[in-house]
């Protein structure tokens, strides 16, 4: 059955190689679906050798687990091997037919790769983006063929959430369309189409709960406290181990997002700011595995605040 408002699948494009963008957490996961489900050449690449490698040895090693668990044979598992490949120059995009990008979640970032792609590859290529909440018809504005532009969102972890958030900009045009949920039906991904609003569907209702979460943390209630106090309304995960699990600079970028264009809809917390920036520099300072840093973000945003 054709998903609701998909269009014809005779006008897909096919997919035979695939260039994923940022080589960071998101990506690698979602470049190992790309190889495991299309079975096409995957090449990723980030803004040097040392995080392509970082996002390499993430999928070596997830396909290495598959094989392990034995979900996929020797043979399987070589073949994925041989497929993946990593560059630092886009240029090796040139026969790409898709290129997704999960880079840094800046509106003038997002617009100046992309630019940078279409340079390299045909006026058809398909340019995907798995942004979180900005506006997928700014990011291809700028573009001379933004009819190939489409919002492609994954959420995390990729490998298990089944939705997929395909995003229609004014300028998406049917083929583009068409490919895009072909693809994700190839990804076994249960595809939905979204306006492009900030935050799409799932985002805006995320940023609601996380704000209101962290509202609860300011308000005195320590972290723990608003963790059990909601699991009873059937999250699978309590917020802030959600928070964890997309990262917080991630999450606080989509507050930002939905404040800026909702500011009496939605919270941003102080609080949720400093974590995200101290997480930041735990990254960058190769200080600590992310679970010390979650357990002092927890110890942080308690300080102060039990009643
Ligand atoms: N990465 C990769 N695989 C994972 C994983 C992770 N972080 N966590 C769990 N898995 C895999 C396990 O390996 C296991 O796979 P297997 O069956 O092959 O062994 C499978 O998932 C089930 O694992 P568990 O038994 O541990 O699963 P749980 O029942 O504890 O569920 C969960 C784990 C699926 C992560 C569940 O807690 C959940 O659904 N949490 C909510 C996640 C969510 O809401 N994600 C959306 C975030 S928003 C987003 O990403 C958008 C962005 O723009 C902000």
């Amino acid at each position: 059955k054709r998903p609701a408002g998909a269009p014809d699948k005779a006008l897909a494009q096919k997919v035979t190689k695939v260039g994923v963008i940022g080589a960071g957490l998101m990506a690698s996961q979602f470049a190992l679906l790309f190889v495991r489900r299309l079975q096409v050449p995957v090449v990723i690449t980030d803004l040097d050798q040392g995080r392509v490698d970082k996002g390499l040895a993430y999928i070596a090693e997830e396909i290495g687990a598959l094989e392990a668990k034995g979900r996929i044979g020797s043979d399987e598992a070589n073949r994925l091997r041989a497929l993946v490949s990593g560059t630092t120059d886009k240029a090796d995009f040139s026969d790409c037919d898709w290129v997704i990008e999960a880079v840094f979640e800046d509106l003038a970032v997002k617009q100046q790769v992309f630019a940078e792609v279409e340079k390299h590859v045909s006026p058809t290529t398909i340019l995907a983006t798995n942004t979180s909440s900005l506006s997928v018809e700014q990011i291809g504005e700028k573009l001379e063929h933004p009819e190939r532009v489409v919002g492609f969102h994954f959420f995390n972890p990729v490998a298990v959430m089944p939705l997929l958030e395909i995003v229609k900009a004014p300028a998406t045009n049917d083929a583009t369309l068409a490919t895009a949920f072909a693809t994700a039906a190839k990804l076994r991904k249960s595809a939905v189409l979204t306006a492009d609003a900030p935050g799409f569907v799932v985002n805006r209702l995320l940023a609601k709960v996380m704000g209101e979460a962290a509202r609860a943390v300011d308000e005195g209630t320590p972290v723990p406290v608003v963790e059990r106090a909601l699991a009873p309304i059937g999250l699978p995960m309590g917020p802030f181990e959600l928070i964890d699990l997309v990262g917080w600079a991630v999450a606080a970028h989509v507050q930002d997002t939905m404040v800026s264009k909702f500011p009496e809809r939605f919270y941003a917390s102080e609080n949720m700011h400093a974590l995200s920036k101290l997480a930041q520099v735990v990254e960058k300072n190769k200080a600590g595995k992310v679970t010390d840093f979650t357990k002092e973000a927890k110890k942080l945003m308690t300080v102060g605040k039990t009643p």
